[in-house]
């Protein structure tokens, strides 16, 4: 029997209230917080390998995507509803199908959070590549801005960013939701002014043929671009610290989408409009996989004769607003990319420290993860521990490969909580739910064959890595959670930590918070 150990709903539900975490964030902030961690590699840089894998029918790809994260969202808004509680997915799946079920759903949350950290580190670094070399004239070697996949050696900027934002999650920093609207204004305001100069010079011949890799293409495009959906969870993360949780969690989780899908629909149509979006074919005509050697070789042959096609391009936007003219705003873009994709890879790690903290404290990963630094009142030591992984990974491994790994987690934890909706559906009939997902019966099922579709289109080495990790993690769990699990021991595990699970707190708040602990520890 693989559904043991259920945590009781009400004994989770308790410990939130033991916490009580000051209740501050509305349905808008939580909008601005969804849209804050959504944009961010996955449009500004892998929309050219969507168009590598699709074509011009990328368009579709971003569609079907979106629709799998809208029914995933919708079951999302039901249980942080019911739930409003840190540690989402994970947390979820312990009351519903039990600790086995949570352990993998966050060992697989941790491929969802530490990869895609990395994946927006190495996105982040096309840019700033790209920035220096058309504003500064200042080139870096290919060897030293690329991992092997993509004909260097080490991706340097992508570790320079990676270390920056360690240290600044150590030290404390967490992006306030002012800070956070900030950059969300300034990413919304690119994505409107690519739209604004690109649809006007859309030429119809450049969506044909629309779909030069078929419709397999486009499915395995949504499988790679789900990626730039990625992040709305963290609403659900946040629903301890949200006023009226039963109502502003699903708003925020729905809004965000909602705003996302409209604009990368309209991105997408105008980068494929303006400068077309064909893939680069090998001799017996099928697509080169993006991120491979292969690949690089032939862009790195186009490019000496000056041909720059989307598909090669390392900060797809910016290229096209250039190639139709607009240099300077295709470097404002970059720019915008350069200053805002760091704040995407802080929500990730920051999301990662989280998880893990919640599943220490549960008593399934050592102790000695959940411990806190004296001084900056941080868990410092799963950050480094995460922060050395994310990194390694980042230095030599190319954005669409990460990408696709992360995808794969977070697609187990999607169908498992759509799952869990539905079993609580059943078995506990009468909890009020707050937020109730329509026509769960359709909305349930689409979302799990959606994600095992997707899933099932992604390239085999990201579906290769999935049941490897999954299985490192159920060794580690036989060989030491399963014993040490606090719900097992009879442990209460609801004291402690308060202020590490706090999501959306500036630097200000923390020091606030060290003072708050400094008097408790004094009484
Ligand atoms: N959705 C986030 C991004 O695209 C993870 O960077």
């Amino acid at each position: 029997m693989i559904f043991w150990r259920v945590k009781p709903l009400d004994a989770i539900l308790a410990t939130a209230e033991k916490k009580g975490l000051h209740r501050s964030l509305g349905a808008l902030q939580l909008t601005l917080l969804g849209v804050g961690a959504i944009i961010g590699t996955g449009i500004f840089v892998l929309t050219a390998e969507a168009a590598q894998k699709a074509g011009p029918g990328m368009m579709f790809s971003f569609i079907i995507a979106s629709f799998v994260c809208m029914v995933a969202a919708l079951c999302y808004s039901e249980l942080s509803s019911m739930v409003p509680v840190s540690g989402s997915a994970y947390t979820y799946s312990y009351a519903v199908l039990g600790e086995l079920v949570a352990w993998m759903v966050g060992w697989a949350l941790i491929l969802e959070y530490s990869v895609a950290a990395s994946a927006v580190a190495v996105g982040w670094s096309g840019y700033f590549v790209g920035l220096l070399d058309n504003s500064l004239g200042i080139k870096i070697p290919i060897a030293l801005a690329n991992g092997p996949f993509a004909g260097g050696i080490i991706n340097l900027p992508a570790v320079f960013v990676c270390i920056l934002v360690v240290g600044l999650l150590v030290i404390g920093t967490r992006e306030s939701a002012s800070f956070n609207a900030v950059l969300v204004t300034i990413k919304i305001a690119a994505l409107t002014l690519f739209i604004a100069l690109t649809l006007p010079v859309t030429e119809l011949e450049n969506f044909h043929p629309f779909l030069p890799l078929g419709e397999t293409g486009v499915v395995a495009a949504a499988s790679s671009i789900f990626f730039a959906y990625v992040g709305f969870d963290a609403v659900s993360t946040a629903a301890e610290e949200t006023e009226n949780p039963q109502r502003n969690v699903p708003i925020g989780l729905i809004s965000s989408l909602v705003i996302c899908t409209i604009f990368y629909i309209l991105v997408s149509a105008g980068a494929v409009g303006s400068i077309g979006a064909q893939p680069i074919l090998d001799e017996t005509g099928k697509g080169l996989m993006p991120g491979s050697i292969a690949l690089a070789e032939q862009c790195q042959t186009l490019a000496a004769v000056g041909q720059h096609p989307l598909v090669c391009s390392r900060e797809a936007l910016a290229l096209v607003l250039r190639e139709i003219g607009w240099e300077r705003f295709g470097n404002l873009l970059g720019l915008t990319a350069f200053l805002a994709l760091p704040s995407v890879v802080l929500m990730m790690l920051f999301g990662q420290t989280r998880i893990f903290f919640v599943m220490a404290r549960d008593g399934l990963l050592p102790e000695v993860l959940s411990r806190v630094h004296s001084r900056f009142k941080t868990p410092h030591i799963v950050t480094y521990v995460t922060g050395i992984g994310v990194t390694v990974a980042a230095a030599f491994f190319p954005v669409g490969k990460l990408a696709d790994i992360s995808n794969s987690g977070t697609l187990f934890a999607f169908m498992v909580v759509a799952l869990s909706v539905m079993i609580l559906r059943t078995k506990d009939k009468h909890r009020v739910r707050p937020f109730r997902a329509p026509v769960i019966w359709l909305v349930g099922p689409l979302a799990v064959i959606g994600c095992i579709t997707l899933f099932w289109f992604l390239p085999n080495d990201a579906k290769l890595v999935f049941p490897i990790w999954s299985g490192i993690g159920l060794i580690f769990y036989f060989l030491y959670g399963y014993r040490k699990s606090h719900l097992a021991l009879g442990i209460d595990s609801s004291s402690g930590g308060e202020d590490i699970i706090k999501p959306i707190r500036s630097l200000t708040d923390r020091s606030q918070d060290s003072i708050a602990s400094k008097s408790k520890s004094k009484d």
